[in-house]
């Protein structure tokens, strides 16, 4: 398996360089919140718990640097990164559920080295907690996987997408540990490449038989029945399951429905925004140029408009069952999110 995907490493943190993979494994050495911050804009780390953890390893590193600080000094750096971070990605409801979880954690404190200490431990707590809600993910999310599946899965919601091991990867994971002879499709995933330069990479790492197709090979698969099941992740669920994922994501769940197959979500309780309405979602756009390009290589004229929207929304008709660390949630989502999130 891969080594994690983000690292605390005696005031630096330690982050695999994604938009290098598959050709190279490097690790970017950050001192300080704003090159992480830069990591996360630059999708050098991407994938909602990631970054998630990426902001929670900010945090730390701002609270590492200002020790011996006084209380105003500290809680000032401290709110000034946790804007920066606020502006990187606004779909990813771990990267803000993270941010308000430190801040709570240090409200009220009136000592500065206190305050450093605790945002320091809190981050590390959210690293440490992302691995094991990802290996309840695997264990209940294997329940679902029957010995001889194929399944497709859509942009990476593997080990680096998360601190380690994967939620959708993660139930692929443990479902071949229990000797499941299981075959994955991974579509390519335009603009960025999640599926093909990163699914791939992860499970042929492990083993794992795995087979890329381009987005659009989709429709034919599932007509000629190879596809089982799909199992995607989640950057944000709304309290009645509606997904926010990767762009493209529901023109799978579509394409599941009809035919018949089943359509999961495989998502941390983190990942879960009760408060927000669909309108309130702000679903990220990012570059046009990332359209006209792959890899670097320009594909369109230069002057064409593009529109490159990152996530879409799968409303929750389409989804068979949400899996988190809790349990696998089922229709009625209304009611049963409130249930498994009250647990
Ligand atoms: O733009 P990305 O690569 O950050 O998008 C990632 C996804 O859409 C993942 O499916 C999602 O974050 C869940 S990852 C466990």
């Amino acid at each position: 398996m891969l080594p994690k995907t983000i690292e605390w490493a005696d005031g630096k943190v330690k982050i695999i360089d994604q938009s290098k993979l598959p050709q190279k494994l490097e690790i970017i050495e950050c001192e300080d919140a704003d090159r992480i911050v830069k990591a996360i804009v630059k999708m050098e780390i991407r994938g909602a718990p990631a970054i998630g953890a990426a902001a929670a390893m900010a945090l730390a590193l701002t609270a590492y640097k200002s020790r011996g600080e006084t209380r105003e000094v500290i809680m000032r750096r401290i709110w000034e990164t946790a804007e920066k971070l606020r502006r990187t990605r606004p779909t990813a409801r771990n990267l803000f559920w993270a941010i308000e979880r430190i801040i709570s954690r240090i409200e009220g404190e009136k000592d500065g080295k206190r305050i450093a200490e605790k945002v320091i431990q809190e981050a590390l707590r959210i690293m440490r907690e992302d691995i094991e809600i990802n290996m309840r993910i695997g264990e209940n999310g294997a329940k679902l996987i029957e010995d001889g599946d194929t399944i497709l899965t859509y942009c990476n919601a593997g080990s680096l997408a998360t601190v380690y091991y994967g939620t959708a990867l993660g139930v692929i994971r443990t479902a071949w540990k229990q000797g499941k002879k299981i075959k994955v499709v991974a579509a390519e995933t335009r603009p960025k490449l999640q599926g093909a330069r990163l699914t791939t990479y992860e499970l042929m790492m492990d083993k794992i038989p795995v087979t890329l197709v381009t987005d659009n090979t989709i429709g034919l698969l599932m007509q000629r029945g190879v596809i089982d099941k799909v199992i995607v992740g989640a950057d944000r669920i709304l309290k009645d399951g509606t997904t926010y994922n990767k762009i493209g994501t529901y023109m799978v769940a579509v394409l599941a429905e009809k035919h018949g197959k089943p359509f999961y979500v495989a998502a941390p309780t983190t990942t879960f925004d009760l408060k927000s309405t669909r309108r309130e979602v702000e679903i990220e756009e990012r570059s046009p140029e990332e359209v006209k390009e792959i890899c670097g290589c320009k594909i369109a004229p230069e002057e064409v408009p593009a529109l490159n929207y990152a996530f879409d929304m799968t409303p929750p008709e389409y989804i068979s069952a949400i899996i988190t660390e809790k349990g696998n949630i089922y229709p009625p989502y209304r009611e049963n999110i409130m249930k498994i999130l009250c647990l």
